[in-house]
């Protein structure tokens, strides 16, 4: 058969994460947490699914969801937003979709800074638009004379990632002024802003989408309940656009899921007024830490990392393998999953770098450096 996307194979994560399996490996590898989640969630969602929550929730998400997220937005950005500019969705992932789907035409164009998150190119090519890829500059912010001179009247999307997987970087406010000064340029130019490590920065803070005049109401913004409440299984999330970006996106929306599963949304919408998300960054910032002292007397060489849950670390000082040959070894022989960087670059660039998720307790960051300081 004709593959519609002949490029695309089983995900890195799949490979790493059923090695880490095969090996009895620690899974540094893959984004999820392995810590309890928050026990009054857990509640909320057993109260909740006593309740008559069980059928189909309305196509955009329950209006208390939809109202609490605007509260949240409003109190964290500053802006303004009304219920009906939120669309709740099945995770990030179908909200990315969905997105594409809605905006792209076949022969438009759409940037892709890489190394990026796997999720964005697939809906982009089955709309038959073209991916254009530029990688980040050697620090992982955006190189913005190469951005723009790929830009042109057929670009329809840029998807910027802040705080960025895999790198853990965060932009500076000079990003921002060349974005929006692109937009100004560019009138049919529209941002997917992929958000959804939105709440976890450290030294250097997050700068949304949401803030910036000039760029919100040319801004689809993305975010995810799996990242900010350690529910990645739950898959769910939501997207924010202007009116007509978004009556666009609901024609997608709505046959692609529908709406999205109604007990979850019934416990989410108790859950965020009960919420105190500035503290994320601090609990995060602490793991990072530790993750860091621990790993200070390997021979690896740790990058900077300004939010994410994700250590970005060189091994050009230990080995001259592939960053995939180097993982898979590591992950045999050492017993430490990791993600080799190369896989989010479309001409597959290896820099000798891979990435560690410290979204993990204590003892499995301390037992995965103990085994990484022998390496
Ligand atoms: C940058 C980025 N975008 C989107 C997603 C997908 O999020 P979700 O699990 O809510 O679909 C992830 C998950 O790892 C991610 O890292």
């Amino acid at each position: 058969m004709k593959s519609k996307l002949p490029h695309v194979g089983t995900t890195i994560f799949s490979v790493m994460s059923a090695l880490a399996n095969e090996c009895q490996a620690i899974n540094l590898s893959q984004g999820f947490p392995n810590f309890p989640v928050d026990q009054r969630l857990i509640s909320l969602i057993q109260e909740n699914s006593l309740t008559n929550v069980h059928q189909y929730a309305p196509m955009t998400g329950i209006v208390e969801l939809r109202e609490q997220i605007v509260q949240k937005i409003n109190l964290h950005y500053q802006r303004e937003l009304d219920p009906s500019n939120v669309l709740i969705t099945a995770g990030a992932t179908q909200a990315i979709f969905a997105t594409i789907q809605a905006l792209v035409h076949p022969g438009e164009e759409v940037i892709i800074l890489d190394p990026s998150y796997d999720c964005y190119e697939s809906p982009v090519i089955l709309s038959g638009a073209k991916a254009i890829r530029i990688p980040l500059s050697d620090n992982f912010l955006p190189d913005w004379d190469h951005i723009r001179s790929k830009v042109n009247h057929q670009t329809k999307l840029i998807i910027t990632n802040n705080p960025h997987n895999p790198s853990g970087r965060v932009w500076d406010d000079s990003d921002f002024v060349e974005l929006q000064n692109l937009l100004n340029d560019f009138p049919n130019l529209w941002v997917l802003s992929d958000e959804v490590y939105e709440f976890i920065s450290f030294e250097k803070k997050h700068i949304s989408a949401h803030q910036i005049d000039g760029l919100k109401d040319r801004s689809i913004v993305v975010s995810s309940f799996g990242k900010t409440f350690h529910i990645t299984g739950w898959k769910i999330g939501y997207l924010t656009a202007p009116d007509k970006v978004m009556a666009e996106i609901h024609k997608v929306h709505q046959f692609m899921v529908f709406s999205v599963n109604s007990p979850a949304q019934a416990a989410l919408a108790c859950y965020l007024p009960e919420t105190d998300l500035h503290q994320l960054g601090t609990f995060y910032q602490e793991k990072r830490d530790y993750f860091r002292e621990q790993m200070s007397s390997s021979r690896f060489k740790l990058l900077p990392s300004d939010g994410s849950y994700f250590q970005v670390a060189s091994f050009e000082n230990i080995s001259d393998e592939t960053d995939v040959e180097f993982c898979k070894r590591m992950t045999k022989e050492f017993g430490v999953a990791s993600i080799p960087l190369s896989v989010f670059n479309a001409d597959l660039a290896d820099r000798k770098l891979i990435r560690f998720c410290f979204a993990k307790d204590q003892e499995t960051l301390s037992s995965a450096a103990q085994r990484l300081c022998k390496i």
